[in-house]
């Protein structure tokens, strides 16, 4: 049984068969008579009754001309009996017969449901003892075949039924499931904006969360792949330039222009860099929850990145201070850590002015129960327009007039802090300040345990 669809089918099937054979079995055995026999008998009871009043207060007429309007209205035919003589002009019906025998012997009532319903109620009154003999007459039936008094109409009826249903319920469930299998199909056929949901709209149950969770993941991957297209094409974009220098350079120092050689230096160096922070990219993105992790100390780890940022400042007269708490830890990859926070106090160095001061603070910013750490470095430079100060944190966004664009910067540097920010469940932000300079806050949640 390969499909799903069959294999709810004739699971729901054979479970309402079972259940439905189960109900009649035990029925039968409690000898519980369905709700129309115990009806019909009460309703002979009462048809006697009257029938034997009427008999003994008018006589025959009176007997026959009711007879003959419960004939009429109900579909009954009754003969009343003294004994064993017939009180009316109507025969007993002879499939009745046998049931009259029994009720005489037996000295009670009897009734008989099988393809016909006959009833000889007995009533005992003044002396005298009635037999009230009533065969229903059948419902009007379309042809032989249709006949609800036939076992084999009956059980045709609740397979129709029960199948009906059953195959509506597997439907139900079977055509979320296709409708995913088509999407899922055509992604991998590489039509990335195939979705699931759309088939399933007005749906709220488990397996529309289901489509809904599987698109979520499809719009993922489309945002994902589109974005590596665009760093990829950035990336051959960036290389192009330092590679047309280098050709150029390389051709002028064979001509003995030894000036050149500096040149081609800068541009390897620059190159050097690029490579080495699209390496630091793609191990951020290689980088889940389940990488190398451990809990850093964030006040050494600024203090380390601080005390090489003032090395580098000092010949401009330039300096880098850190303020704040000091004890504090977070659980990261050490190196991808130091990359986050060095690239933005680089340029916070590279932006402030001659004799500027860069300030690194740290400082509590949990908020409700997460417990978290705020990483805030600030300059004293021109600052970054107010538009720019999200794409800042896009990879290769330069502003143009920036004096980082002079010194070679590829425009990676701040889009590799957000991404390990993310990767450690923390964020990056940048504002300007009141009066120059820009203010970079890094948070990110700190370690519970603070063991090193
Ligand atoms: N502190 C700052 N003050 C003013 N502008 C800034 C500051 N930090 C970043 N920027 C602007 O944001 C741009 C992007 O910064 P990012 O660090 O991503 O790249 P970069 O410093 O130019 O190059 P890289 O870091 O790859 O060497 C910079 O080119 C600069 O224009
Ligand atoms: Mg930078």
């Amino acid at each position: 049984m390969r499909s799903i669809f069959v294999r709810v089918f004739l699971t729901f099937w054979f479970a309402s068969a079972l259940m439905i054979v189960s109900m009649a079995v035990i029925s039968s055995l409690t000898n519980a008579h369905p709700l129309a026999h115990r009806w019909l008998a009460r309703s002979l009871n009462l048809y006697a009754k009257t029938a034997i009043d009427l008999y003994e207060q008018g006589g025959e007429t009176q007997l026959q001309e009711y007879l003959a309007a419960i004939q009429d209205n109900s579909r009954i035919t009754a003969t009343l009996l003294n004994g064993s003589s017939n009180l009316s002009t109507n025969p007993v019906p002879s499939e009745a017969l046998a049931l009259l025998r029994q009720a005489q012997s037996e000295q009670h009532s009897v009734y008989a449901f099988q393809s016909q319903w006959l009833g000889v109620v007995r009533q005992a009154h003044d002396g005298k003892t009635y037999f009230f003999v009533a065969q229903v007459n059948p419902a009007r039936t379309y042809g032989s075949l249709i006949d609800p008094r036939k076992f084999l109409f009956r059980v045709a009826m609740v397979l129709l039924i029960s199948a009906t249903l059953c195959g509506l319920l597997a439907r139900s469930i079977t055509r979320p499931i296709r409708s995913l299998q088509r999407t899922a199909t055509e992604l991998a056929k590489g039509d990335l904006s195939a979705r699931a949901s759309p088939a399933l709209a007005g749906r709220n149950d488990e397996l529309a969360s289901l489509a809904h969770e599987f698109d979520r993941m499809a719009e993922r991957v489309q945002l994902l792949l589109d974005q590596q297209k665009l760093l990829l094409r950035d990336i051959s974009h960036e290389l192009r330039s330092p590679l047309a220098r280098l050709n150029v350079s390389a051709e002028l120092v064979q001509r003995g222009d030894t000036a050149s050689a500096a040149r081609m230096q800068a541009d390897i160096r620059s190159l050097e860099k690029m490579i080495s922070d699209l390496l630091t990219l793609a191990r951020i993105d290689a980088s889940d929850k389940h990488s190398r992790k451990e809990a850093v100390h964030i006040g050494r780890l600024v203090q380390q990145i601080v005390k090489d940022a003032s090395f580098e400042g000092v010949t401009e007269g330039k300096s880098v201070v850190q303020t704040g708490v000091f004890d504090r830890h977070v659980t990261a990859d050490p190196g991808l850590l130091h990359s986050c926070i060095e690239n933005v106090v680089r340029n916070a160095l590279k932006h402030t002015p001659a004799r500027g001061v860069v300030e690194v603070n740290i400082a509590d910013a949990s908020s409700h129960d997460a417990p978290m750490i705020a990483v805030t470095t600030t300059d004293e430079g021109k600052g970054v327009p107010e538009h720019a100060l999200e794409q800042i944190f896009d990879p290769f966004f330069r502003l143009a007039s920036s004096d980082s664009h002079r010194q070679g910067g590829a425009g990676l540097g701040l889009s590799i802090s957000r991404r390990i920010a993310t990767l450690y469940g923390g964020e990056i932000t940048a504002h300007n300040l009141d009066h120059s300079g820009l203010e970079v806050r890094l948070r990110l949640p700190t370690a519970r345990h603070k063991s090193l």
